[in-house]
């Protein structure tokens, strides 16, 4: 049996063809299939603007230069890949980290405790953990009450809703950002996208992606204006094809994720071994995350992770608290008291889920696990 990746892109010969056809075109880099893949995810998430970018990183980054300010305060959760709160730090605001609850999403109730103690607070950056979307309805409370910026990052959430709210769409924040990173729900290789409703969120975001220049119709044939200080954060069509192409296959991806972690939920019933939360009809499952309690076990967690590589399987730890990384320690960060996410990080590990993994090697996965944890 090959290696089983904790995720895995799912690329066919239809996405391969889709591909091939831009590399014998005239664009490759950003051209008319990205405006393409624009209005397909903007279509997709009922949202009315949408701008591709480089990366998912590409994509916080533009979104905080257009919601933040220096020396903003912005909260937002201990429990997420690096690049949600440095996005924060790169425009040089600040964050301020915040609990989790149970299901390791940022603790809107411990938000809103923070908000009454500090009115200068302008953001909360909320994270869709593992593609389980925010309470929207305290979203909305939090957003009209305390008057902040919103910012979903949705880079696990593609395809996910909430009370018929989609994750993208942007109902109750101001903009909304994914990541096309192979282990994400579709890839483009690299690839982002920040979402929003709002017109000039849009045409700043825009502006940033390339350089902050400027060009309009009443300007020479060969002019243009840099008005303010952007980046290149473009994205190729020769990713946008891909793009296109496998978003139209998301359903279907989706379909397959929701199989396999019911399949998951059901195996662990009753055992030591704990689902993060079992399904809940809104979550679109980038991880399947389950808990155990090695306290009670011979087994140590870093025995689980070495022995499941052993027999040729990837876990992963999602995630370790950013507060915590030397960086964050050296910028002061560190000392914030965070229980449930000091329990979740003794408890938690990610197993494989994605749409090519088989029913077999799922199989495989769960007997390998349990027989790790017997031992
Ligand atoms: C929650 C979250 N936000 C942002 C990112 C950054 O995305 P990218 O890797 O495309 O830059 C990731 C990527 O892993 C992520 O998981």
């Amino acid at each position: 049996m090959d290696f089983i990746h904790y995720g895995k892109q799912s690329i066919d010969q239809d996405d391969i063809e889709n591909v091939v056809k831009v590399l014998k075109s005239n664009y490759i880099t950003t051209g008319p299939k990205a405006g393409e893949f624009e209005n397909a995810i903007a279509k997709y998430c009922n949202v009315k603007y949408c701008v591709v970018v480089a990366n998912g990183t590409a994509a916080l980054h533009l979104a905080s230069l257009a919601l933040l300010k220096e020396n903003d305060k912005v909260l937002t959760t201990v429990n997420s890949f690096l690049a949600t709160s440095n996005s924060i730090l790169y425009v040089k605001a600040k964050p301020i980290f915040v609990d989790i609850t149970k299901d390791g999403n940022i603790d809107l109730d411990l938000c809103e405790i923070e908000l009454k103690k500090d009115s200068s607070i302008k953001a909360l950056y909320g994270v869709s953990f593992s593609g389980n979307m925010l309470n929207q309805d305290k979203l909305k409370y939090l957003k009209e009450t305390y008057n902040i910026k919103i910012l979903e990052d949705n880079a696990h959430a593609l395809g996910a809703t909430y009370n018929g709210i989609k994750a993208g769409g942007c109902k109750n924040s101001d903009c909304s950002i994914f990541s096309f990173h192979p282990v994400k729900h579709i890839t483009t290789g690299e690839g982002g996208a920040i979402t929003t409703n709002s017109k000039e969120l849009y045409e700043k975001i825009l502006r940033l992606r390339g350089h902050g220049i400027v060009k309009t119709e009443d300007m020479k044939p060969w002019g243009y204006e840099m008005r303010e200080l952007g980046y290149n954060y473009r994205i190729t069509d020769i990713q946008c094809a891909l793009g296109i192409s496998q978003l139209k296959k998301l359903p279907s991806f989706i379909k397959r994720r929701i199989e396999i972690a019911k399949k998951y939920d059901e195996v662990f019933q009753n055992t030591i071994v704990n689902p993060l939360y079992t399904f809940n009809g809104h979550s679109s499952y980038h991880l399947y995350i389950v808990q155990v309690d090695f306290d009670k076990l011979n087994i140590s967690k870093e025995e689980l992770f070495l022995k499941f590589h052993e027999k040729n399987i990837s876990t992963q730890l999602h995630y370790l608290p950013i507060n915590k990384q030397p960086y964050y320690e050296s910028l002061g960060y560190g000392d914030e008291k965070t229980p449930e996410m000091d329990k979740y990080y003794q408890k938690s590990f990610s197993l494989p889920i994605y749409p090519l993994l088989t029913d077999e090697e799922q199989d495989y996965v769960i007997k390998t696990l349990f027989e790790i944890l017997d031992a």
